[in-house]
């Protein structure tokens, strides 16, 4: 995580806003805010640093490294092919994966795919944000919600069969003006009009996509569960995407999870997008909430829209 704290009160004093509002309606009290001179790829490469130090793996075992990001450093090259050079994977191919807060378990499925097809031995997944960047810090209606970070895990085949079990995923790409930033790419490139007009920001439709979030995430839920067969009283810790604390509730209350079950972190991070439920792993690891054989479901939703959900053996 970025070290700036961007607390609450200081919105306050940026856009008409209260702490009262952001936590009752939200769940957050402060998010992180990169450097200005700390961009995406440095947030990714050093949580892959702390991932392959912690899985003991060496920048020459990593055969790939896939970067879920909605805040590519640029348009290209890849901020996979940056992390790669930062961390000194000469050997791995790289490249990003854009399916936004959703972007993390995209790359868990697509990582697992490469390994169970034996073209990979080792698949680096990092979720990585500077979000920053493309939030209107005029704009009340989402300047609070989001935040800076990073989470990274290291995919390996293993014998035993531990380790991510299943993975869904989805899209309705029919919604997808309802959560975007329309400027920076082919269909309106920058230009002084489309600066002036705040194209490069993000946009939402809040109440919409939170209606289409607690959908999707408890439908993913319930498939993720259905392809292994477990019902949701077997699963250990319930870890859904960090957006807001009504949402992850409505989600938690349709499945009939306990509140033990649930791990949130929001009220310190905000909306991180395809770092959110990455960073929520390893904060959940270190916390001692689930032990080895323990069953884990990750859920997510995001623009697209896009949505997934995964069980994993620790
Ligand atoms: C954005 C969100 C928190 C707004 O909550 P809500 O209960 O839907 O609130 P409403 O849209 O009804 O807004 C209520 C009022 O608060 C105002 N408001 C919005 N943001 C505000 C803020 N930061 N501070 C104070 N007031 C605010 C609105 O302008 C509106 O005022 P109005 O009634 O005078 O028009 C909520 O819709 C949400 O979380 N949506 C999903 C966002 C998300 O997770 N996106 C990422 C998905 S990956």
């Amino acid at each position: 995580m970025p070290a700036r704290i961007l607390t609450n009160a200081e919105l306050e004093k940026l856009v008409e806003t209260s702490d009262a509002w952001i936590t009752t309606r939200t769940g957050i009290k402060e998010r992180r805010i990169a450097a200005e001179d700390e961009f995406t790829s440095d947030l990714a490469a050093k949580a892959a640093l702390k991932a392959m130090a912690n899985g003991g793996v060496t920048a020459e075992q990593v055969d790939l490294i896939i970067v879920a990001t909605v805040t590519p450093d640029m348009l290209f090259p890849s901020t996979a092919c940056l992390v790669q050079e930062k961390i000194g994977a000469r050997r791995a191919a790289a490249f990003d994966l854009e399916a936004a807060c959703s972007g993390f378990i995209y790359g868990l499925e697509v990582g697992q795919q490469f390994i169970m097809s034996r073209t990979y031995d080792t698949v680096l997944v990092i979720g990585a944000e500077k979000l920053s960047s493309i939030v209107d810090w005029t704009d009340r209606n989402t300047c609070v919600l989001f935040g800076d970070g990073a989470g990274a895990a290291i995919l390996q085949s293993r014998a035993k069969a531990h380790g991510l079990l299943t993975a869904c995923m989805g899209a309705d790409g029919s919604k997808g003006s309802l959560l975007c930033v329309p400027g920076g790419g082919s269909r309106c490139p920058a230009t002084a009009d489309s600066v002036a007009r705040r194209l490069h920001y993000l946009r939402m439709e809040g109440k919409e996509t939170f209606k289409n979030a607690v959908q999707a995430m408890y439908a993913a839920a319930r498939e993720a569960l259905r392809r292994c067969a477990l019902d949701i009283s077997q699963i250990t810790c319930v870890i859904p995407h960090q957006a807001n604390r009504r949402i992850i509730e409505a989600v938690g209350e349709r499945l009939e999870v306990k509140p033990e079950q649930l791990f949130v972190n929001l009220e310190r991070y905000g909306n991180t997008s395809a770092a959110s439920v990455a960073i929520a792993l390893d904060e959940a690891v270190a916390a001692g909430r689930f032990k080895r054989g323990d069953l884990i479901l990750l859920i997510v939703f995001g623009a697209g829209f896009t949505w997934g959900a995964a069980v994993i053996e620790w």
